[in-house]
């Protein structure tokens, strides 16, 4: 007979105390998730509604009935280097949108594209190096080189993206102060948090100043699927002629950001001290596997309906901004991508708007994090209008609105929609 179970013992009253055996120099503690707010803007969630669910799940039953004793090696039957017919999907893929004529054997799976941004950093800078970038940019490249204890130089963007007059003088006086950055990073196509694309002129006067400066190019690629008319301009790394550009992708924008799924395109000189960096024994495998079967089949089909989708969350979320702020919200209209960036008039400080918007439910990204001038960001704001419904991003906005009439006295007046008094 089994005998009964005893009681536990009573828990202990003091936890063990870690707090002095912890590394040095550890990052402040993760704080813990509540659930997602009501109205939210942050992040680069995708929209729920496009998930192409149907045939994801075929391509899971199909792939896992084919190869699915594969699972039982590290790695597949396709090495480090990731699921060899997702890699080849994206060779043929790549050569057909952005120009890059590159081999299954040049490509990494990631875990992520933030992994691969770490790979990058990981073979390239030092604590102490400067690199180069669009002033406004990508939080997690940002947070990385704070962390690792690299100087960004931040050079400013306008309509057609990084402006080349200012990334020549930035060049011109670091080599005058005997520095050589370690790369150029750049957001080319639909760039974060701007959505600008950078014009093919650009791109030319781009290489031609790197290879001048002698200066690598790191191309971040992650949104250049989600352009509205379909259209870009060839990747950097298709154009440049003396091979000193890395490009680096994701599956998170075009198919879904929770299956982690990046990749990096570079010369197997690189991806070879990539590799011996990336000690993960490889990235999770099930959802290349899915993402190699679904693709060949779907993702020409697939996008352009994602996209469609963006662009009328876009036009809701302008006019949404346009009655409820009028002219205090100012944007550029991006071509493509999941994100607004908004100027609000200068009075405002997104980083102090941030906490009570959260408290009356709204989640929006301060400017000032996503850029290496702060005082620039100061006042804007990066909107993410994926995830939300249509009804959520009208009621978030108007929810914006009146918190910051509140704190800043801007807008003015709530809604330009004319309001009827109340009865006496
Ligand atoms: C410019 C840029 N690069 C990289 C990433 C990382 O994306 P993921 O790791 O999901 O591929 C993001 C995510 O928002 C991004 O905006």
């Amino acid at each position: 007979m089994i005998a009964p179970m005893t009681a536990p013992a009573a828990a202990p009253t003091t936890a063990f105390d870690f707090a002095p055996l912890l590394a040095a120099g550890l990052p402040p503690p993760a704080l813990k998730w509540t659930g997602f707010p009501k109205y939210n803007f942050v992040g680069g969630h995708n929209d729920a509604e496009e998930i192409p669910l149907g045939g994801l799940v075929a391509a899971a039953g199909a792939v896992l009935r084919r190869e699915g004793t594969s699972l039982a090696t590290y790695g597949l039957k396709s090495g480090p280097q990731g699921y060899r017919p997702l890699r080849e999907f994206l060779a043929q893929k790549l050569e057909r949108t952005a120009g890059i004529s590159c081999t299954a054997d040049e490509i990494l799976i990631t875990s992520g594209s933030l992994q691969a941004l770490d790979l990058v950093n990981g073979i390239l800078v030092d604590r102490g190096d400067t690199i180069i970038t669009e002033a406004d940019t990508y939080q997690g490249a940002l947070n990385r080189w704070t962390r690792l204890g690299v100087h960004a130089v931040g050079i400013p963007l306008d309509r057609d993206g990084m402006r080349m007059d200012a990334l020549a003088a930035a060049l011109e006086d670091l080599e005058r102060r005997g520095v050589r950055p370690k790369y150029i990073y750049t957001i080319p196509t639909v760039q974060n948090p701007t959505g600008t694309i950078l014009s093919e002129a650009r791109r030319v006067e781009l290489l031609r100043l790197a290879e001048r400066f002698s200066v690598p190019i790191f191309e971040d690629d992650c949104y250049a699927d989600l352009i509205w008319d379909g259209r870009r301009p060839p990747a950097l790394y298709a154009m440049s002629r003396h091979g000193g550009v890395i490009h680096i992708g994701s599956f998170s924008k075009s198919i879904a950001p929770a299956l982690r799924v990046g990749y990096i395109v570079a010369d197997w000189s690189l991806l070879s001290r990539m590799l011996a960096l990336k000690t993960d024994a490889g990235s999770g495998a099930l959802e290349q596997m899915v993402l190699g079967e679904f693709c060949p089949k779907h993702f020409d089909t697939h996008v352009p309906a994602l996209t469609r989708a963006l662009r009328k969350k876009l036009d809701t979320l302008m006019d949404a901004l346009n009655e409820q702020f009028g002219t205090a919200a100012e944007f550029e209209e991006p071509k493509g991508g999941i994100f607004l960036w908004v100027k609000l008039p200068d009075a405002v400080d997104t980083q102090k708007l941030y906490q009570p918007a959260l408290a009356a439910g709204v989640a929006i990204n301060p400017g000032a994090e996503w850029s290496t001038d702060k005082a620039h960001g100061r006042s804007r704001t990066r909107l993410c209008f994926a995830n939300p419904t249509p009804e959520a991003i009208r009621a978030g906005v108007a929810a914006l609105a009146e918190v910051c009439r509140r704190e800043f006295g801007v807008p003015a007046r709530i809604a330009n929609v004319a309001r009827v008094p109340a009865a006496e």
